[in-house]
């Protein structure tokens, strides 16, 4: 959802605010704007569209030059993606700047109160009312900026990330979170507030935590944090650790091709430093005891996604490794049914951002009730790992597609290696059985460099199908994830009709919807694995290729009893079951970006689309 930033320091502020909005533009494009302060006036400008849309008005229509600005690119909620709903919101006397991320419920009734009161709205959004709010408060009683948002905060429900501007106080800018990420950055001679820390590693790697329910404020020289009702308040300072270099195209086209091809490297990361020389696994960052381990007698896994894509492989190598029940769940359906958890549940929660609302809320939902929460992730001081019992993070970097890609090969490889080490610590696997699997996991970096080989093949077949007016994805056992997430891809990216199915089930419904030509993608599973799985879905690619589909077959290099069955035919590096999504993910990801470019969609910010989605 939106993505937030404000500065106060040495330098011009509009260069450094609106370098930090293309960072965090994935997040939001549907409009955005900036404000300053220069000469005791505040001076804003903001455009629909995407972030060109605004540099370019900025170039027609210059803003001043001033060392203290906020910016902030939006996904629409309340209002339409217009240029009045772009933030920032100014308050009638043009004195105060706000900028939101989140929602405030109870925006309505502050409208009205406002609106009785003689206050013209300008917008259709929830966040206008919180500037006619400051604004309110500040001449009368003398109060700062800070006071004055803690004061406003207090009455606010909802979800909101505030940062506010006043024209009067040029050297200050204040910030509030409630359920939305905000981080600090702290630099020297200058301070920085942003989503999340991409926006400002260019500039510092200091990075501060920012807990429920804080006002910060910046100045150049200072850091100061309290609750909402002025209590100053204990901040954790970390070391960010991705580099800047990380979060640019680096020569690629998009984002997300050199994501993909990122991908060796980010699962080879994700596996370091986690093996003993024993090959036994070690993970000591997870925070969770072996004793708490041994007393689970479930698991829950919570994601939204691509990561509930990754969970759903997780089932299959939890119950297969530890012989303990698991239990999948969108975390947008989890706590609205009831479900049985307690002290002797372990639930994960998967998620590249650390932010997506439903995965927090279930989460904190699963908590209330006594579970042990443990969260696999990708962004380093995110609320979800900060409200877990336990985190294992994903060593990814920053990924800016909003498509997400190498964040979820690494999600696999986290959940492979919670999935193991819960077996190790039970003994429900010898160390010798323990350390072959780390073995064949320590092989994939190579084998997922392979397969990346098939991307010419891919973007070929793409040009081929793009008029195609859907395509089908079938898969069994962690093929069926993986078929899902090959049609989650392409319905992202190239906005076309995309399924994904267990292909056992295709004959209880969806074989209504073959017809000569439609193509099916099967992702067929390693022949040498489970005998039964590989024959049943053989004769699966033939019952659809038998009602005139056009069969694109993913299969393992040397397995040959797929070939006449395939009228294309992708090979992948054979590996063992439970690790092919792996590979099996890598040519879906590459194809949907080619059919979106063939279409000439934008790959990097699809339509509607958000990456970290802060809203239930
Ligand atoms: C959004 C993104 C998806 C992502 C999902 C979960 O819908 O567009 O790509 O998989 O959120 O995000 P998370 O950050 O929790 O993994």
């Amino acid at each position: 959802m939106c993505g937030i930033m404000g500065y106060v320091g040495e330098k011009q502020a509009l260069a450094v605010v609106v370098d930090g909005l293309r960072r965090l533009e994935y997040r939001g494009y549907d409009s955005a704007g900036v404000a300053v302060v220069s000469g005791g006036q505040l001076e804003t400008r903001k455009k629909a569209g995407k972030l060109a849309n605004l540099e370019s008005l900025l170039g027609s229509d210059p803003l001043p030059e001033s060392v203290i600005g906020i910016g902030h690119t939006r996904w629409a909620t309340h209002g339409g993606p217009t240029d009045a709903n772009a933030h920032p919101h100014v308050s009638e006397d043009g004195k105060v700047a706000v900028i939101h991320n989140g929602i405030i419920e109870n925006f309505a009734e502050l409208r009205d109160e406002l609106t009785q009161a003689g206050v013209t709205l300008r917008s259709e959004t929830d966040t206008e009312v919180v500037a006619h709010l400051l604004a309110a408060i500040l001449p009368s009683t003398g109060m700062d900026l800070a006071e004055a948002m803690r004061l406003v905060c207090r009455r606010l429900s909802g979800a909101f990330t505030l940062v506010a501007l006043h024209s009067d106080i040029p050297d200050v800018v204040v910030a509030a979170r409630r359920n939305s990420p905000l981080v600090v950055g702290r630099g020297i001679g200058e301070n920085f507030l942003a989503s999340d820390v991409a926006a400002f590693i260019a500039h510092t790697r200091h990075a501060i935590e920012l807990g429920q329910d804080q006002v910060v404020e910046i100045t150049r020289d200072q850091i100061t944090v309290t609750d909402f009702y002025g209590v100053p308040a204990e901040v954790t300072e970390y070391e960010v650790t991705w580099d800047a270099s990380a979060a640019e195209k680096g020569g690629y086209e998009t984002f997300m091709a050199k994501e993909i091809a990122e991908q060796p490297k980010a699962v080879a990361d994700t596996l370091l430093g986690r093996v003993d020389a024993a090959g036994l696994l070690k993970l000591d960052e997870m925070r969770l005891t072996e004793a708490q381990l041994r007393e689970i007698d479930k698991v829950v896994v919570i994601a939204c996604g691509t990561a509930y894509h990754a969970g759903m492989v997780a089932k299959y190598a939890l119950e297969h490794w530890t012989r303990l029940p698991c239990e999948v769940e969108l975390a947008s359906e989890f706590r609205y049914r009831d479900p049985v958890v307690n002290v002797r549940t372990l639930v994960i929660a998967i998620s590249q951002s650390g932010e997506t609302m439903d995965t927090l809320m279930a989460m904190r939902y699963a908590r209330e009730q006594g579970a042990r929460v443990l969260a696999i992730c990708n962004t380093q001081g995110s609320t979800i790992p900060r409200e877990s019992d336990a985190a294992l993070y994903t060593h990814a970097g920053p990924e800016v597609a909003v498509a997400s890609t190498k964040a979820f090969l690494t999600q696999l490889v986290a959940c492979y290696l919670v999935a193991l080490f819960v077996a190790q610590v039970r003994g429900n696997k010898f160390g010798d059985e323990i350390s072959a699997i780390v073995r064949d996991l320590s092989d994939m970096p190579r084998k997922v460099d392979l397969v990346l080989d098939t991307s010419e093949e891919m973007k070929a077949l793409a040009a081929e199908l793009k008029d195609a007016p859907s395509v089908l994805f079938i898969g069994r056992h962690v093929g069926f994830p993986v078929a899902l997430e090959g049609a989650l891809k392409l319905k992202e990216l190239a906005y076309m009709h995309a399924e994904g199915f267990a292909a056992g089930e295709l004959k209880h419904g969806p074989i209504a919807l073959l017809e000569e030509g439609v193509p099916v993608i099967v992702i067929v599973p390693s022949p040498t694995g489970r005998g039964l799985l590989h024959e049943k879905i053989v004769s699966n690619i033939q019952e659809v290729r038998a009602r005139g589909a056009r069969t694109i077959v993913i299969a393992e290099e040397g397995d040959e009893s797929v070939v006449p069955y395939a009228d294309h035919l992708i090979r992948i590096p054979a590996c063992p079951t439970l690790m092919q999504p792996l590979v099996a993910t890598v040519p879906l990801q590459v194809f949907a970006a080619a059919m979106a470019a063939a279409k000439g969609h934008d790959v990097d910010q699809p339509r509607n689309l958000a990456k970290s989605v802060t809203v239930e």
